[in-house]
């Protein structure tokens, strides 16, 4: 009866048993890892707004390295941009099922465009709690023939506001790296290709033994990603020694922003692409939109020459951008982050 309406179709049976394929794992529940609550240290917090733009810098450049993780407020996206985002995503995922059937890998026109469910079926030993739909952005003409009317507009906008906070914090993280200015070569490099995901995480019966999304870490240059009031977002702590997360408690109006994998690569390791999760939640359904700002697929993508002149050993092989993320998408979220490959 919930078939291809994911798991949000699921939870909407009124199931009130976990089905078998979504219990995790003992050792990936959440239950089993310290987890500062509310009260306690997250990420940092960096108001954008303000006019001393050298200490902006440095605080992100520090959250960076020290976190991979923190939180922009007063970031030039307006609030009725973000409000009609996240309208936007509980509209798509209200759709009729054979509306966003039509998006499914079997059915989509392009693969460019994809509705879908837990993170890669095929690959995981145990499913998420999680329904999605992907769009990679290759252009308006393409975005408003192939995306759904439900989400296009308001998605557009959302990505387009976002740019100039996106480029705002790659020229801040690639001054601290010895890159001094964001030329075509370098745009392309940092982020020549977006994707955007719309997430949906049902309200589940047994939250204790599953997981939202099981611990990964991005192969995106940089995410940015607008959560829901509701929470759930975990982010593993460099800080505090291994196994403790830290809870990123939602703040409205805010975006979370973290360093993916690309980035780590290309800054040698001095920016850190962390590890993170989301707990299922047993009351309220939850949404999330992360922009993935990537490379472009063909550029290679290794540390910079900027940071290695001063004598630094890479650290990191040179590798096609679309080969790491080949190889990231063949597995699971099995405990290790790709990145452990690249070395
Ligand atoms: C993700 O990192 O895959 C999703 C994060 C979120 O939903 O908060
Ligand atoms: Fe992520």
């Amino acid at each position: 009866v919930y078939k291809g309406n994911g798991v949000k179709g699921l939870s909407e049976t009124g199931i009130n048993i976990l089905p078998d394929q979504y219990i995790q794992p003992f050792e990936e529940r959440l239950i089993n890892f310290h987890v500062n609550d509310r009260t306690e240290e997250s990420i940092p917090v960096i108001d954008m707004s303000n006019s001393d733009e050298k200490s902006v810098s440095k605080a992100v450049c520090d959250a960076a390295e020290e976190w991979g993780f923190f939180q922009v407020i007063n970031h030039g996206v307006s609030m009725e941009v973000i409000e009609n985002m996240k309208a936007a995503t509980h509209r798509f995922f209200s759709l009729p099922v054979e509306e966003k059937r039509k998006l499914s890998r079997e059915k989509s026109l392009s693969t460019n465009v994809r509705y879908g469910t837990s993170f890669s079926p095929h690959a995981e030993k145990a499913l998420e709690w999680k329904d999605y739909l992907s769009l990679l952005y290759v252009s308006e003409a393409e975005a408003s023939q192939l995306w759904p009317d439900a989400c296009r507009h308001a998605t557009l906008e959302y990505m387009n506001e976002s740019k100039p906070l996106v480029k705002k914090l790659l020229q801040f993280l690639g001054e601290n790296l010895n890159v001094k200015e964001l030329d075509k070569t370098k745009e392309s490099l940092f982020m020549g290709s977006t994707r955007i995901n719309l997430n949906y995480y049902p309200t589940c019966p047994n939250p204790d033994l599953t997981v939202g999304v099981g611990r990964h870490s991005d192969v995106s240059t940089l995410t940015i990603l607008l959560q829901d009031q509701i929470g759930g977002l975990h982010v593993r702590s460099l800080t505090t020694g291994t196994d403790r997360w830290v809870n990123v408690p939602p703040i409205s109006g805010s975006l979370v922003i973290n360093i993916g994998d690309a980035m780590q690569i290309m800054s040698n390791g001095r920016y850190k692409s962390v590890e993170h999760r989301v707990l299922a939640n047993g009351t309220n359904n939850r949404i999330s939109v992360p922009i993935f700002v990537n490379p472009k697929p063909e550029s290679l993508i290794g540390p910079l020459l900027e940071v290695i002149a001063n004598g630094e050993k890479p650290v990191y092989r040179d590798v096609l951008y679309t080969d790491y993320v080949k190889h990231f998408f063949r597995k699971g979220h099995d405990r290790k982050k790709t990145i452990d490959f690249a070395n």
